[in-house]
């Protein structure tokens, strides 16, 4: 590999672990699913508007937003917080039900038991609790995934 590709591969490296090591932040971070359509996709850049490493995958969600705003830390206002708009709020989405055990959570993660994650929180997924007047077509518009 001559000098010039090696420095090319750099940055790339870099950018793939910092996803990585932020979802580690995340309680089931790694376990996100999105039902797009007909299609069910593992969701690994959770705070992104596409799934994975493809496309404008430095363009943050509402979630990721939110996420970086909380210093990308996992605390009790960003669990108890409904980032994408849906009528469930960000802990529930992911599976982490009592939204006080957020600090516990951050310095001991096995000692809060995590439940299988209900849905996206950085996606705006129309159910039953969605407010009226949230439009999730519109929240979503930046999110290639959830134009069906
Ligand atoms: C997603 O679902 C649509 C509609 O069922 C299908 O046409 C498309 O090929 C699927 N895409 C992928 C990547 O599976
Ligand atoms: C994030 O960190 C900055 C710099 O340390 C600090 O000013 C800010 O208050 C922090 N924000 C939150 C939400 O903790
Ligand atoms: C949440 O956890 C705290 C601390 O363990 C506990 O006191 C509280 O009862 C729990 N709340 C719910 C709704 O389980």
């Amino acid at each position: 590999m001559s000098l010039y590709s090696t420095l090319l591969l750099i940055p790339c490296v870099f950018y793939v672990s910092a996803y990585e090591s932020y979802i580690d932040l995340i309680p089931n971070g790694e376990n996100v699913k999105y039902t797009s359509c007909s299609n069910l996709t593992n969701w690994q850049a959770v705070g992104h508007v596409t799934a994975g490493y493809t496309g404008n995958p430095f363009q943050r969600n509402l979630f990721g937003e939110a996420f970086a705003a909380a210093n990308y830390t996992w605390t009790a206002d960003l669990c108890n917080a409904d980032s994408d708009m849906d009528g469930m709020k960000n802990g529930d989405e992911l599976g982490f039900i009592n939204c006080t055990l957020a600090s516990v959570w951050r310095t001991d993660p096995s000692s809060v038991t995590l439940t299988t994650p209900e849905g996206h929180p950085g996606i705006c997924e129309v159910t039953a609790d969605t407010p009226a007047g949230v439009n999730c077509d519109s929240v979503n518009a930046d999110i290639p995934a959830a134009q069906c």
